[in-house]
């Protein structure tokens, strides 16, 4: 058996949510391999829409299990909100939700530090979720981190506070105005640390490469999008973990050659949330439109994306670098009633014309060029079925295969299960 990967290919809010749950049913095992609390995977059914934030998107499935590997980071408080979000759904997550005691735990003083470094930086900053991610991958790496495995020991607290201590020396370090009460925030995150430890840890990459032993199927749900990946992002203006394929063996313990089918999720146009290079962006009404129609508003933070056309440059890199085998194009219906559409397919480089993604892409840097298309004004939220769509569409499509050399196999018609159009 092999582990599928489902990964966004642009900068996030591609819509995994939705793609992992009308996929949940084909798979045993649903597993989270990178990021935290900053994602927001919004599923819509029945209904109902809910957002997750760490927990795995087959938690609504009664038959999947669902996974937090070692390479997500948890916020105990934020984590436990989450669960309590669930509990009008009457789930049994106590026995479908397990983490990795190799996964790293997001201290209250990382959120503060991650605060600090963002008032810091002035005019340049990230436009980081501010939940801590940045400063608790950076204590991962610098070997200093507290992991989940860690809460079981006696002696967890002595290691927290000599953490705790530093992060504030830290944050008096920069200098900015961060007002908090550690007090508060820490009776909060202890209670947290209690209700988390009612769930079961677990050594993940045993138990995922024991199911594979056994048959087991696994998707790798990966959060933000390959465009925020930290080394193949728009450094520095990315997330602070590999959200590209090759964080799901590192998030998980999986090795290369039992991955499988790669999932690649885009929209049919361009969004980015927070700060940083978008060579697509629009700044007219159009943008306007497709932000107000396409209810472009971060699930986490509430807060306004930037919207552009789609740019296949970027979406080729992303392609490569992850080896998608196929693609899902979401939100095909937000472009409908546009009189004409357009597609990046390269850009104006130092004097050149490139198709690959170079290391600057600010706008003083490249200027994009693009393809033109015929609008359609059918609305197609309704339609069940790929016969059904209009020619306009269809050339769209046909024009992205050809371009990315890939199949689009789903076109996503609005935020519901059922509006989902297999190709
Ligand atoms: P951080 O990971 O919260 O520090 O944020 C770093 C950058 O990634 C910021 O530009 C955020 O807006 C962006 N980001 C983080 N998580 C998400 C997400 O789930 N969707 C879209 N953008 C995200």
């Amino acid at each position: 058996m092999a582990v599928d990967l489902l990964l966004g290919l642009q900068w996030g809010d591609e819509g995994k949510g939705k793609i992992v749950d009308v996929l949940t049913t084909k798979y045993n095992i649903i597993a989270r391999f990178q990021g935290g609390p900053n994602a927001g995977h919004t599923l819509e059914f029945d209904g109902i829409k809910h957002v997750l934030r760490t927990i795995p998107s087959g938690i609504f499935r009664k038959d999947s299990m669902n996974v937090i590997g070692n390479g997500v980071v948890i916020d105990p408080v934020v984590f436990v909100q989450e669960l309590e979000g669930l509990d009008k759904f009457n789930l049994d997550y106590k026995s479908k939700l397990i983490i990795s005691r190799k996964a790293h735990v997001i201290l209250p003083t990382h959120r503060l530090l991650d605060a600090a470094s963002e008032t810091s930086k002035g005019k340049a900053k990230i436009g980081s979720t501010l939940k801590g991610i940045g400063p608790t991958y950076m204590d991962k790496t610098g070997r200093n981190g507290i992991r989940i495995g860690d809460l079981e020991l006696d002696n967890w607290k002595d290691k927290y506070r000599a953490l705790a201590n530093k992060h504030e020396g830290m944050i008096a370090f920069y200098d900015v105005k961060v007002q908090y009460n550690l007090a508060e925030m820490e009776a909060e995150f202890f209670a947290a640390v209690e209700r988390l430890k009612e769930l079961q840890f677990i050594d993940s990459e045993e138990y995922l490469n024991q199911a594979l032993k056994d048959g087991k199927s696994i998707l790798a749900e990966g959060a933000q999008g390959s465009l925020l990946d930290i080394d193949f992002g728009t450094y520095p203006f990315v997330t602070s973990s590999n959200t590209t394929a090759s964080g799901a063996c590192t998030g998980l313990g999986v090795p290369p050659n039992k991955i499988g089918e790669v999932f690649g999720i885009f929209k049919a146009y361009t969004t980015r949330v927070g700060s940083g290079p978008f060579p697509t962006e629009l700044f007219d009404q159009v943008g306007e439109d497709m932000a107000r129609i396409g209810h472009e508003f971060g699930a986490v933070t509430g807060r306004a994306r930037r919207c552009g056309w789609l740019d296949l440059v970027a979406l080729r890199y992303a392609c490569q670098v992850n080896g998608v085998t196929q693609l899902s194009m979401m939100k095909g219906d937000v472009l409908s009633g546009f009189t004409s559409l357009k597609v990046c397919t390269a850009y104006h480089y130092k004097g050149k014309e490139i198709k690959h993604f170079p290391f600057n892409i600010e706008a003083e840097n490249v200027t994009p060029i693009y393809t033109e298309f015929k609008g359609w004004k059918a609305d197609l939220t309704k339609m069940t079925e790929a016969s059904q769509f209009p020619k306009e569409l269809n050339d769209y499509i046909d024009f992205l295969e050809k371009e990315l050399e890939l199949p689009i196999t789903i076109v996503s018609v609005g935020p519901d299960r059922t509006q989902t159009i297999n190709r």
